[in-house]
């Protein structure tokens, strides 16, 4: 059980579970809807939201709580990315909001990165969930640029890159992104059976 309503993850996450051979169904596929992310940390967030699915679903689930980081902003919007225009807020008004409060912040202080925390648990009470971890370096641009991906992505652009998020093919952003890492971490962990 894949415990997102994103749009934009539940495609990454097909194209990156694909290739390892994990099927998944999303979890409006049963008519769950997401819980209140009450956490104050990704660890905690992912972790609510994969216990809720799979309390739901009585299957295993996966979950990710990601967001960006913005060193001038104290590191706003954080876990609140998804909310930080407000509750409800879409990708827009968030992306706008953040091109706002970044206006007058010198080119040399737009550092930002893309975190992801990724939680799978066996079942709800899953005494020892396994978690991945993934963080993305770059650096928040004036102007949004590129129409791919979601969220964040347009104004988003990585260490080394001049081009955003929203114009890397999505296999490039998946080699590099938090949520590609966090991924493969987590396979790690697991196949590890590394304490989290
Ligand atoms: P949540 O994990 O559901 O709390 O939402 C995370 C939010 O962070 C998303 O709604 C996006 O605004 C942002 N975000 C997370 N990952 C990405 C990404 O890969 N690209 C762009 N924005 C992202």
């Amino acid at each position: 059980m894949l415990a997102t309503g994103n749009a934009g993850k539940i495609c990454e996450f097909a194209e990156l579970l694909g290739p390892l051979g994990f099927e998944f169904v999303a979890q409006a596929e049963f008519g769950i809807e997401p819980p209140e992310e009450n956490g104050d940390t990704f660890e905690a967030n992912a972790l609510l939201k994969a216990r809720y699915a799979a309390a739901r679903s009585g299957l295993p689930a996966l979950a990710d709580d990601s967001g960006l980081e913005v060193d001038a902003l104290g590191g706003a919007p954080g876990v609140r990315s998804a909310r930080y225009a407000g509750e409800g807020a879409g990708d827009l008004a968030n992306l706008q909001k953040l091109l706002h409060a970044m206006q007058s912040v010198d080119d040399a202080a737009r550092a930002a990165r893309f975190r992801c925390v990724i939680a799978l648990v066996r079942d709800a009470n899953d005494p020892s969930p396994i978690f991945g971890r993934g963080a993305w370096e770059g650096r928040i641009l004036r102007a949004p640029l590129g129409a791919g991906g979601f969220g964040y992505d347009p104004v988003f652009a990585p260490d080394g890159e001049s081009r955003s998020v929203a114009k890397l093919p999505s296999l490039e952003k998946h080699a590099q992104s938090h949520r590609g890492q966090a991924l493969r971490n987590l396979v790690a962990n697991w196949r590890g059976g590394v304490a989290r």
